[in-house]
């Protein structure tokens, strides 16, 4: 059982604000004998400052709480990665949370870490969220008084901190890619539609055909979920409405990864009967059977951007409703060839 201040006191003599002031290297009047005394003492108790005590005490905790989705998606630990390394940085720490999605789930984080006490909150929101549903998350914030971010997913007209990636780019640099290489029958594997982000690129990819006088099918646009299976269920009805389809653009890269075993265990071949393009840039990419040609996303630098934001934000140096937002880039590789058309 670790040790309290209260004890170290009793078991040297002394009184707590003075254990209290040498344990926490606080300037104080108190003999070379006690100061050693102290120290001593509190190593062979195993004191350690009791974190929710200092914070009260401090009126910070100097932890954020982050809530991302889908934890099995790499794309959120890499988000994660950014987010804990710039706490690192700055001596401060991360409570991670992971709600599968579920705007129910999102919620009882964000109680959950305010009862916490924690100093700000980075919410990665669920794909299932509706604006309605993320009014609810910011309102519930707002009234606590809970300096927040949301990070990757947002929703537009609302005067709040966020950090996310130009998406419109996006889908148009994985769709004007394919056309510049002569693919004309492109279809779509959507994330969740209800996601503004998912909109972004679906825009993206319909700008891109439009410059390049490619009508636009909506027959060719399937709504996927951001996972494996979606992915996979993706490619399946679009091959079952029997079109002559060149390539594919999966809104990430986990529903790409889904298709690309389901046309393989079909003989399917990438690229020579079928180009592929995903969307995150995850680091698995590179390594796969056929390596995907992607839209990489800069997600540990978003991490990092958000976590900055509401350390900087704690300490009066950033203001409450900034907007970061970071270019997506085109990553080539081998799942895309180009098309001679007929
Ligand atoms: O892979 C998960 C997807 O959900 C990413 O593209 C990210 O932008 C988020 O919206």
């Amino acid at each position: 059982m670790r040790a309290t201040l209260k004890q170290v006191a009793e078991a040297t003599n002394l009184s707590v604000t003075t254990v209290s002031q040498v344990l926490n290297n606080r300037s104080c009047r108190v003999s070379k004998e006690n100061r050693e005394r102290i120290l001593d003492t509190a190593k062979k108790m195993k004191y350690r400052p009791n974190q929710v005590a200092v914070g009260l005490v401090k009126g910070s905790t100097n932890t954020i709480g982050l809530v991302i989705s889908d934890i099995r998606n790499v794309f959120f630990s890499s988000l994660a990665k950014g987010v804990e390394d710039e706490c690192q940085r700055h001596n401060w720490n991360v409570i991670l949370c992971n709600s599968n999605d579920r705007h129910a789930k999102d919620m009882q984080n964000l109680r959950m870490l305010v009862d916490k006490g924690v100093s700000g909150i980075i919410l990665g929101m669920a794909s299932e969220s509706t604006g309605e549903m993320v009014q609810e998350c910011i309102d519930f914030l707002e009234n606590e008084d809970m300096p927040y971010i949301l990070a990757d997913r947002y929703i537009e007209n609302r005067q709040v901190g966020i950090v996310c990636v130009d998406h419109v780019r996006g889908g148009y640099l994985a769709a004007d890619h394919l056309l510049k290489i002569g693919h004309r029958t492109i279809a779509c594997v959507t994330g969740p539609l209800n996601l503004y982000d998912s909109q972004q690129r679906l825009e993206g990819y319909r700008k891109a055909l439009e410059e390049y006088g490619v009508p636009y099918n909506p027959d060719l646009i399937v709504e996927g979920k951001y996972t494996f299976e979606s992915g996979e269920q993706g490619i399946e009805c679009l091959f079952q409405k029997g079109y002559q389809i060149d390539a594919v653009f999966f809104f990430n890269d986990m529903m790409a990864i889904g298709a690309m075993k389901w046309l393989q265990a079909r003989g399917i071949r990438i690229p020579e009967d079928l180009s592929v393009v995903g969307y995150d840039d995850i680091f698995v990419d590179e390594f796969l059977s056929v390596p995907l040609t992607t839209i990489r996303q800069p997600v540990e630098q978003l991490g990092c951007a958000a976590a900055k934001q509401l350390i900087e934000r704690k300490k009066g140096d950033a203001k409450k409703d900034e907007r970061i937002t970071f270019a997506p880039e085109l990553i080539e590789r081998k799942s895309v060839i180009a098309c001679e058309h007929p």
